[in-house]
């Protein structure tokens, strides 16, 4: 911006350069201004854009249904989820695009200038707001175009259908606490089951856990299977290794580690959060959740934050091939608190 200098006595001041008020650029009528035909086919675009947002929306509920996630396999969480997205995203979409191809081509397009003015609002003024408002609802044309409103309405009704129905269906689910007293490390037949890394499923030998590393277990072979994923949530564990010296164990447990390798449940006892931040020099675990800090080398007791109880262990040993196995199922319920209560 080029400025002009004027000299006072003493000072110098700058004003910004004038331009002309360029005005509004001359109105450009769209073909849908002159030509009814296009109008109508504006309009029938438009309604088709609708159209396939109701689809979506609906086919994202069917989805929900059809792949049930209350006895859930891999398959059906991941088909619920692709389904349930799409039609969520497509209509969300569909309403969108329709919404600005409609400005674009059917609303009025005549550019106005609306002087500034004070805050303040006289009668008139509000009476010439009103007018603007109804002006500008013919222009839309709604009222001439009942299917065009039909198919707004329709869309924006069900579209909010996509949070509420998978959310009504989950109300129903069954929250029976009992499930929590028991996971998938219990033996079967009278096999233990041996721990193995996720998701490769491999069994691990106390050489592949070195001194201060944290490693994601779960039971080796789990089925994919209808309850496959609740099992597979509520029997993650973290084995940890420590040096035994630092490992600080009752009587009753002492024979629940091997070599200084122990294995805690990896569900916070607070709300549940996935506990995850190792120390290695202080031998915490911390939930990234509320900052629940767990002492390892002390039966991974609470020693900061809201959990009240410490992490369930899972006593563990050394099966005939040299790989790491639960001993048992836990001998308390892992997760939150809550779930103790009844015991
Ligand atoms: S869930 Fe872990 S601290 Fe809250």
């Amino acid at each position: 911006m080029s400025i002009e200098h004027r000299e006072h006595v003493g000072e110098v001041t700058t004003t910004p350069e004038r331009f002309e008020n360029p005005g509004i650029s001359p109105h450009r009528p769209r073909l849908s201004d002159e030509d009814p035909r296009a109008a109508k086919r504006a309009e029938r675009q438009t309604i088709l854009i609708f159209t396939l947002s109701i689809l979506a929306t609906v086919g994202g509920i069917v989805g929900y249904f059809a792949f049930p996630i209350q006895a859930p396999s891999l398959g059906n969480v991941r088909m619920s989820t692709l389904t349930l997205g799409l039609g969520l995203g497509i209509g969300m979409l569909g309403i969108g695009v329709a919404a600005v191809h409609w400005a674009k081509s059917l609303m009025s397009d005549v550019e106005r200038v609306e002087e500034r003015h004070v805050q303040r609002s006289d009668d008139a003024t509000r009476a010439a707001a009103v007018e603007i408002l109804s002006t500008g609802a013919a222009e839309s044309n709604i009222a001439r175009r009942p299917l065009l409103k039909g198919a707004l309405g329709t869309a924006l009704a069900l579209a909010p259908l996509s949070f509420l129905v998978p959310l009504i269906g989950n109300l129903g689910a069954d929250w029976n606490v009992s499930k929590f007293r028991h996971t998938a490390w219990a033996p079967v037949n009278g096999k233990l089951r041996r721990l193995a890394t996720d998701p490769s499923d491999r069994p691990i030998k106390p050489s592949d856990v070195t001194i201060g590393s944290v490693v994601h277990v779960m039971p080796q072979g789990l089925p994919d299977e209808p309850g496959y994923l609740e099992e597979k949530a509520k029997a993650v564990v973290l084995l940890i290794r420590l040096d035994p010296r630092d490992l600080n164990e009752p009587e009753d447990r002492k024979d629940w580690s091997y070599e200084g390798i122990v294995a805690y449940s990896k569900i916070c006892t607070h709300v549940g959060c996935p506990v995850a931040l190792y120390e290695r020099q202080t031998h915490h675990l911390l939930c990234p959740c509320h900052q629940s800090t767990f002492d390892v080398a002390n039966q991974a007791k609470v020693v900061f934050g809201p959990a009240k109880r410490a992490l369930p262990q899972l006593p563990i040993a050394l099966d005939e091939e040299g790989y790491l196995v639960a001993q048992s199922d836990f001998l308390e319920p892992v997760g939150p608190s809550f779930w103790e209560r009844e015991r």
